[in-house]
């Protein structure tokens, strides 16, 4: 073996180790920078020899997507569990396991019930060759180019005593607060959201496009074992310890229990910590620890006679909506909110209560003064259930808010959404992430001024709205904490450039919805100035064949707005030259492509299907592989294999801005 491979394995094990240390134990020894610095080296190591070893980290960025999935069979079919809801339950389950082992001397293991999806890992010769979902128990999907993303899931198991063959059975699941993040930006692009945890965890694993998937945070926790091969395990208890010396995830606070009483007793103490895990739990799963005893009681027709699962009950209680008010989060949605009469579900006092859109409140005839049935999941905001009673006032109509209950500005639903949205520049609640994107790469390209900076002068006032961006003193900057003397000078003088942005970046910049940076650069060759925008109707909009209805009628409501129009005004008289160098191009795409071939990999600041619909639109194709036909490989972020290859072919390379300005 070479200098470069040995190297090339010292980082993957290294690299490796490090995942471990912060995905698994969250106890991280190294800076995530430090750790980017290792990972950098690996790849450029990996693309200069063509080496990359079957466990590397650099596998998890995802490949190509998938037409469909292939069938999985089980050959030891995956088995559901019985539920049972009291404590007289689980005495029952133990007797009877106990009278038909004709034995008192039976061991128990409890462990929490993930609230997930189930998955099978094979490993042979120690390397995960595949990753199946549960499917009907008999046959799943083969999911392992998804599987292979989820940084918890091992891609080869190190050490000594490794079996010939290994599968390995857990749960997939999504963190609580990843779970918010996840609906937070979907709710941002107009994406339908997800209802919970699991139904994420689920879709997220079920995608064809595996790149999708290793966007989304999805963690995994082993709990069984299929087929095995060339090793003994005996016990669940064994096979959890085997499980963490090769550094796989396990329950947390796995517990063996002598007898049934440890068992109960470990539930009723996951019950009172449950709301506060990081993870969703619906109970506790109680199952015999040798795994001899276990085949000798054997199954029922899907479930297993020598495990049970405890479930816990949903938080829930009868309450009654005084009011229901329009209240706006900082993505600019107005969502209806149930003011209730104060109660106590799973012991938290529940005051208020997502009602979700407008719609939902007419499709459940909820009105004040109705009793209303209402649920806790964990840590997620309550929601209402279902009506229980109407009340008196059930005549009262709740009507959709006009306008913005922060900032006045117009309230607009769009064509065919349920979701009612401020369109305010300068609303309060949504400032913060309207400084954001203003800062950003594509956007006036604030050097400096990225999420953490944004955020800090927010939040001690500075920074109240647009306009006081441009307001800024390098005295204010100074008295912060932690900013450098430099840091203010630099952050001065990136605003002042910014000064200088075009029409075109501008647009982008106000974060009007539907209007990225493709779009904002077909409205600059088409409008000379931005005041030709102010009070721009539909109809004016849509004479520009590539502008979409959704996207016309957001630009249209936009600068229909005093509001907008004010802030926009102040920062012309700030310094902001607007210059247009994009009017009259020719931004009629059609064609531009046509004939050439693309192929995608890699991260781009925009999503995948946006790009293949811009490419499509322009006349080229869009092909999941790299060939010998393949004209350019569109290369974003942490590229796959298919960068290797493309170079191999000669095939060229473009990075997303040579792609805008071939575009
Ligand atoms: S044992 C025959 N252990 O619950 C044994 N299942 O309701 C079956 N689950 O399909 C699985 N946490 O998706 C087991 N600690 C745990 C679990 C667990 C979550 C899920 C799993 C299974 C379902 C059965």
């Amino acid at each position: 073996m070479d200098d470069i491979s040995a190297e090339i394995d010292r980082l993957v094990t290294e690299l490796n180790r490090h995942s471990y240390l912060y995905h698994v134990l969250d106890a991280p020894e190294i800076s995530d920078e430090a750790y980017d610095v290792l990972f950098r080296r690996l790849r450029e190591l990996e693309k200069t020899s063509g080496y990359v070893p079957h466990a590397s980290p650099s596998l998890r960025v995802g490949a190509a997507p998938l037409d469909k999935f292939d069938k999985a069979a089980h050959s030891v079919p995956m088995l559901s569990l019985e539920d049972t809801f009291s404590f007289g339950e689980v005495d029952e389950f133990d007797r009877r396991v106990k009278k038909l082992l004709q034995t008192d001397d039976v061991a128990y293991t409890a462990e929490p019930k993930y609230d997930g999806l189930a998955v099978a890992l094979t490993y042979e010769q120690g390397r995960l060759i595949r990753a199946a979902t549960r499917g009907d128990g008999t046959t799943g999907e083969d999911v392992t180019q998804n599987a292979i993303t989820i940084k918890t899931i091992p891609l080869s198991i190190t050490g000594t005593d490794i079996p010939d063959l290994i599968e390995i059975r857990g749960e997939i699941y999504m963190q609580k607060a990843d779970f918010d993040e996840l609906n937070r930006r979907r709710e941002i692009d107009s994406q339908p959201l997800f209802a919970n945890p699991r139904n994420a965890a689920a879709g997220s694993v079920r995608q064809l496009d595996p790149a999708v998937t290793a966007e989304r945070k999805l963690n995994f926790t082993c709990y069984g074992i299929g087929k095995l091969e060339g090793l003994t395990l005996s016990s669940q208890t064994a096979l959890i310890a085997w499980l963490k010396r090769h550094l796989f995830p396990t329950p947390w606070r796995f517990k063996s229990a002598k007898a049934i009483g440890e068992a109960i007793e470990y539930i009723k103490y996951m019950e009172t910590v449950r709301d506060g895990l990081p993870f969703n739990i619906d109970g506790v799963v109680v199952k015999v620890d040798d795994f001899g005893l276990r085949g000798r009681l054997g199954e029922k027709t899907r479930v297993p006679r020598w495990a049970i699962a405890y479930k816990y009950q949903a938080h829930r209680a009868i309450t009654r909506i005084e009011a229901i008010v329009p209240s706006i989060g900082r993505t600019g949605v107005i969502t209806p909110v149930a003011i209730l009469a104060p109660v106590s579900v799973g012991g938290v006092t529940v005051s208020r209560s997502t009602l979700h859109n407008w719609d939902e409140i007419q499709r459940k005839g909820i009105r004040p003064g109705d009793s209303v049935l209402i649920e806790r999941a964990g840590d997620v905001i309550p929601r209402v259930v279902e009506v229980v009673e109407h009340g008196t006032a059930s005549d009262i109509q709740v009507a959709e808010p006009v306008v913005c209950p922060e900032c006045g500005s117009r309230a607009v639903r769009e064509e065919g959404g349920a979701v009612l949205r401020c369109i305010g520049l300068n609303c309060p609640p949504q400032l913060q992430g309207r400084i954001i994107h203003f800062a950003s790469r594509a956007a006036l390209n604030i050097d400096g001024l990225g999420e953490k900076v944004a955020v800090q002068l927010f939040e001690c006032g500075l920074v109240k709205n647009i306009t006081d961006i441009f307001m800024l003193k390098r005295e204010d900057l100074e008295k912060l904490p932690r900013f450098a003397a430099k840091s203010a000078v630099n952050l001065i003088k990136a605003i002042e450039a910014s000064k200088a942005a075009t029409l075109a970046r501008f647009l982008y910049a106000l974060g009007i919805r539907h209007t990225g940076e493709f779009v904002s650069k077909l409205i600059a060759a088409h409008f000379e100035t931005i005041e030709a925008l102010y009070g721009v109707d539909i109809e004016a909009l849509r004479l520009i064949k590539q502008l979409g209805g959704k996207t016309s009628a957001a630009l249209s409501e936009f600068f229909a707005d005093d509001g907008n129009i004010r802030a926009i005004e102040t920062l012309k008289t700030l310094g902001l030259a607007l210059s247009n160098p994009d009017y009259g191009a020719d931004s009629d795409n059609k064609g531009k492509l046509s004939g050439l071939a693309f192929v995608i990999t890699g991260t781009l600041p925009i999503s995948r299907k946006e790009a293949e619909g811009q490419i499509r639109g322009a006349g080229g194709t869009v092909s999941s592989s790299v060939s010998k036909q393949t004209d350019y490989l569109l290369a974003g972020e942490s590229p796959g294999s298919k960068l290797e290859k493309a170079r191999a072919l000669g095939v060229k390379i473009l990075s997303y801005d040579e792609y805008l300005s071939l575009l």
